[in-house]
């Protein structure tokens, strides 16, 4: 078998761990790895001659801005991006690992690299993301999938450049892998290129320390350690100064930003209304935790109208046996009750959710009780799925007597309730004007442009693609319950 050097192995042990309470934030500086390249001749040319690069993500938006920074490594060595995974001479896939199909997309497109493998021996493949973080899958990887040249975890992305430069200065012999954890540590300053010029996600924190059963991100992003909030107002401005449109604060809970920071006065409700103050047009967060979201953060979103008035603010399930069973900390009457201070601070306010069905042993009247609570709160979207057992989490270990039939036929009684409630949400914006940032071409009409609204909803109108990037005013004329179509007026 291909030789592996291992810089360092994925323990779950070190990825709950949290000894250290102060955070340390670490400056990357990229000088020292670009000259480990420069200063060797060979492997200068071989980056002149094979210059370009291509990135594949799957998975949310943390995975999403992690891919700006892998971008942002390796254009700083003078590498090119490009979007026909064809012409790669550097092919990365950026994985996601929150249900068992996540996996198998991942599966599925390298065992197709091995093709392209075969053609150009000088082809590197690089895995990274939440998927090389467990260890039986891992294993998997490195013994099934002999051809994956590099593989480092989600807190090793700042050591890119030196993985890319060990593998090549041993002549793509061995295959290098760096997944480790580091408790308590934040690396600030790593090159980034955007995805795009009007829409930026900043991260204010990493990991999560809830441990809900089901769920696999804390055992692949590490304990939860919040940035620095002068860092993300630094991060902020300069997205300001660029012409951002948009901004959208990530964590995996962002309620519970700033409880590990030494100032107590920061929380979520201060950092959110400091990024509103700035004069950017539109500020978004994601992912709210509901025992977790505060009084104050409800007043600052009333406060500021560039705080865009869409909540996500994920349910998973409206039984209360069943969110015990989930380690959810918070009963249905309780997330009802959020629900209406919400809707009374914020009378337009659009929520959003995430609902899991069939989690081990759901007894049709816990189902009956999320269908309930759909009832109550009328959402305006939401993302749905079907309970997928993660290796390593408290769920994966519980006997499941309910059968899979059983399971696809919720989650399609969750849809059509869902489903219920939209066209009342969406029909009390026909015909009025919106504000919709425009995003991109429309997929099915190429005259048509797409952009999105405050409460996430996407319109359909005719337009160029030189829209892109800019807030226009649309006349919505149409719901076609995922979308709208409208009409351009100004
Ligand atoms: N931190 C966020 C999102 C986490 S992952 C939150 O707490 O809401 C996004 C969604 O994936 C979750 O909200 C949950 O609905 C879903 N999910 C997570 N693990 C899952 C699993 N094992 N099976 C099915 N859905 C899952
Ligand atoms: Fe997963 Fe729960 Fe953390 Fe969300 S809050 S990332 S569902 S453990
Ligand atoms: Fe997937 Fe990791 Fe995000 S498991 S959902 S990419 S945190």
């Amino acid at each position: 078998m291909r030789e592996v050097m291992y810089l360092s192995k994925p323990s779950f042990i070190e990825a709950i761990k949290r000894n250290q309470t102060n955070i340390d934030t670490i400056h990357y500086n990229n000088e020292t790895f670009v000259s480990l390249f420069l200063n060797n001749p060979t492997l200068k040319e071989r980056l002149i001659k094979n210059n370009s690069f291509y990135i594949k993500t799957h998975g949310c938006q943390a995975n999403i801005r992690d891919e700006e920074s892998i971008a942002g490594l390796l254009a700083s060595l003078g590498l090119k991006r490009v979007e026909k995974i064809e012409e790669a001479s550097i092919i990365v896939i950026n994985t996601c690992s929150v249900r068992e199909n996540a996996n198998n997309k991942v599966y599925a497109e390298i065992g197709n690299i091995k093709r392209l493998k075969e053609k150009n021996k000088d082809l590197v493949l690089i895995l990274c993301g939440c998927m090389v973080e467990t260890k039986d899958t891992l294993n998997n990887l490195i013994t099934k999938y002999p051809y994956i040249d590099i593989i480092f975890g989600t807190h090793n992305i700042d050591n890119l450049l030196n993985l890319l430069y060990l593998y090549m200065e041993n002549n793509n012999k061995k295959r290098i892998v760096d997944v480790s954890s580091k408790e308590g540590e934040i690396v600030e300053d790593i090159p980034t290129r955007r995805n795009n010029s009007y829409s930026a996600y900043v991260n204010i924190t990493f990991g999560c320390d809830k441990f809900c059963t089901y769920c696999i991100v804390p055992q692949t992003r590490g304990k939860e350690r919040s940035r620095d909030k002068e860092d993300i107002l630094k991060e902020c401005k300069l997205l300001l100064s660029l012409g951002y449109k948009e901004i959208i604060l990530l964590g995996q809970n962002v309620d519970s930003y700033g409880k590990d920071l030494k100032d107590k006065n920061i929380t979520f409700a201060s950092l959110l209304d400091s990024v509103a103050s700035l004069p950017i047009k539109r500020v978004r967060f994601l992912t709210s935790y509901p025992s977790e979201f505060s009084d104050e953060v409800i007043d600052v979103i009333a406060k500021h109208d560039n705080i865009m008035k869409y909540i996500h603010l994920p349910v998973q399930s409206g039984s209360n046996s069943v969110l015990k069973r989930m380690a959810r900390r918070y009963t249905k009457e309780e997330y009802l009750a959020l629900v209406d201070r919400i809707k009374a601070k914020i009378p337009d306010v659009a929520l959003s959710t995430d609902i899991i069905v069939g989690f081990p042993n759901e007894s049709e009247e816990e189902f009956l009780d999320t269908l309930d609570l759909i009832k109550k709160v009328k959402y305006a979207s939401a993302f749905t799925f079907i309970y997928s057992p993660r290796e390593g989490t408290a769920a994966a270990k519980l006997d499941d007597k309910i059968s899979d039939k059983e399971k696809v036929e919720r989650f399609k009684r969750l849809t059509d309730e869902l489903e219920k409630y939209y066209p009342l949400y969406n029909a009390s914006f026909i015909n009025k004007v919106e504000e919709v940032l425009v995003t991109s071409v429309s997929k099915k009409d190429k005259n048509k442009v797409s952009g999105v609204m405050f409460n996430n909803k996407i319109v359909n109108f005719n337009g160029d693609p030189s829209l892109i990037g800019k807030i226009v005013k649309v006349k919505i004329l149409e719901d076609k319950l995922y979308s709208f179509n409208g009409e351009m007026v100004e």
